[in-house]
């Protein structure tokens, strides 16, 4: 069965069944959530889950208890194991979840019948063993049993926490024993494969590790797509199924699979990371994507790709993927525009940087002038048997990092200490600018960047096509209008918590302290900030948008002025 069918045949299984012990209305279909997660404490999506978190913990769901999806991950936990049979960063998660519809019977049995309706054969199922916290999992045991499973036929193992039991993803959240269903259809000389893993959120993990248990007992599943393709399509490994197939032309040739698979999966992750609007850089989510990406150049150079090779790869990812997430096609030109740019960046600096490092140049200056990732300064040391010192670089980053914060801080701190009546009007503007492009060209507008002079505001936003005169007039006219209408800015203090609930946040709320500020403006705008801001919007006179202009993949630069 090619990929989309088992897609669609999930999702349409689920659609259909299931919930006959909450009125059996079939699973609710919830598409895709961004890789970019609304969780603060986790960097990107890693599983289906993490849209419905809340739900898990009580708070009602709009979809109804049972839902399905599939759902786009990146994970970066595998990365060294990329380029065996099974390992992926990005991958699809198909999944089905209650949120107190539906227990482990049904979820089991649920299981079983959607492998068997795509004639999948399953080999042997885990069950959890129990420790001191959780008990053993009798019940799914039990149930396994009623379906033909046994220890003593080998086909109904326990495993211990390492293996069975899962979550939370971040720093805290639901988590519960598993029970994992495997396939050795495709590898049966060995464990086999983990096909599906289906989790019972029974619990709670805190900070601390210590479990409380949950109210609501909670269905969480997992079933990679590329794994079930590669036993349904009856391939030995997921970069023969046809998630890949035109992904790996260059590799027979060159004879270096290794490489190959790992082009195939840096390139695809990096596509639809750019997609989400992440552009390369040297912190967080924009490293790591620098990260892949240039391991990506480099393995492609091993394979000896031709110059700009990845750009066709890249576009090769667009087509398999355009009519399952159509924002790629949309922003295909900045993609590819991203990848070329750092491709050409990499590119200059990867001789000069493997020149240097062969003359036995420190990784930690290979970094900062070469921009190699220590990773790969790492990987390339391996090769050609050179012990480096990560205790050191660790130390040299660490001391970078401290004195670029600073840096930063003192910056930061500056702009808005400046409390000249000019920049603190512009900054009150930024809040009702932001709320006006929300209103405007919806709510999945963020700030991606701001600049405040006694002179102008500056302000780029995700958004990926030009604004044209029209909208920027409404922009422009809201912001006058809400000027005029005279509203007073409230200021209010609250737990991080709780502000997270009413307040939509452009920086990752970890760098707030456990009390924030939250600036309101009527009804209009409501947003985590430092202030200062103004009393009343009237003060701001009038409000002018003097340019407009890209400022990266999928990013739009915004120049106004108070008149
Ligand atoms: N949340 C579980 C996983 O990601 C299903 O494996």
């Amino acid at each position: 069965m090619d990929s989309s069918k088992i897609r669609e045949e999930f999702l349409k299984f689920f659609s259909a069944k299931g919930g006959s012990a909450s009125g059996g209305e079939g699973h609710k279909i919830v598409p895709s959530s961004s890789l970019l997660p609304s969780d603060p404490s986790v960097l990107f999506t890693t599983a289906g889950m993490q849209q419905f978190k809340p739900y898990f913990l009580g708070e009602k769901s709009p979809y109804g208890n049972n839902v399905a999806s599939c759902q786009k991950c990146f994970r970066t936990s595998d990365i060294e194991e990329v380029g065996d049979e099974r390992h992926l960063t990005f991958f699809e998660m198909l999944g089905n979840f209650s949120f107190g519809g539906y227990g482990k019977e049904e979820a089991i049995k649920l299981a079983k019948e959607f492998l068997n309706s795509i004639n999948i054969k399953i080999d042997y199922v885990t069950v959890f063993a129990g420790d001191n916290d959780v008990p053993k999992d009798e019940e799914s045991a039990e149930i396994w049993e009623g379906l033909g499973f046994s220890e003593k036929k080998g086909t109904l193992k326990f495993c211990g926490r390492e293996d069975n039991f899962w979550g939370p993803t971040g720093e805290e959240g639901p988590c519960g024993p598993t029970t994992e269903i495997y396939s050795q259809a495709c590898l049966p000389d060995r464990q086999g494969i983990e096909i599906w893993n289906i989790v019972f959120n029974q619990h709670y993990r805190h900070k601390d590790k210590s479990l409380t248990k949950l109210e609501t007992f909670g269905v969480d599943t997992g079933m990679g797509l590329e794994r079930l393709a590669m036993v349904s399509q009856g391939k030995s490994n997921i970069f023969e199924t046809d998630l890949f197939e035109s992904l790996k032309s260059i590799g027979a040739t060159y004879g270096n699979l290794k490489a190959e698979r790992i082009v195939a999966d840096h390139i695809k992750a990096a596509v639809f990371l750019i997609s989400e609007g992440i552009l390369p850089s040297n912190v967080e989510r924009g490293y790591i994507l620098r990260r892949i990406l240039r391991r990506a150049i480099r393995y492609g150079n091993v394979l000896g790709l031709a110059k700009h090779g990845l750009i066709g790869l890249a576009g090769k990812v667009v087509e398999i993927y355009q009519d399952v997430y159509p924002e790629l096609k949309l922003s295909e030109a900045d993609i590819l525009t991203v990848i070329q740019k750092e491709e050409e960046k990499f590119e200059k600096t990867l001789d000069e940087g493997l020149k240097q490092f062969s003359k036995g140049l420190d990784a930690f200056e290979l970094y900062t002038t070469y921009g190699f990732p220590i990773e790969l300064t790492l990987e390339l040391a391996k090769e050609k048997g050179i012990k480096i010192d990560v205790e050191e670089f660790n130390k040299k980053f660490k001391e970078h990092q401290e004195i670029s914060r600073a840096g930063a801080e003192k910056k930061f701190k500056g702009g808005l200490a400046d409390t000249g009546e000019k920049t603190v009007k512009y900054h009150t503007a930024n809040h009702l600018l932001l709320a006006a492009l929300r209103q405007i060209l919806g709510p999945e507008i963020y700030q991606k960047g701001s600049n405040i002079t006694a002179e102008r505001l500056r302000f780029d936003f995700n958004y990926s096509e030009r604004l044209n005169e029209e909208q920027i007039k409404k922009i422009e006219n809201l912001v006058n209008q809400k000027i005029k209408e005279d509203i007073a800015v409230e200021m209010l203090e609250m737990p991080k918590g709780e502000a997270l609930k009413i307040a939509k946040v452009s920086f990752d709320p970890a760098k707030y302290g456990e009390v924030v500020k939250v600036y309101k403006i009527g009804d209009f705008s409501i947003e985590l900030c430092g202030g200062p801001h103004i009393q009343r919007t009237g003060e701001l006179g009038h409000f002018k948008i003097t340019k407009e202009e890209s400022s990266g993949a999928g990013i739009r630069r915004l120049r106004a002025i108070l008149e």
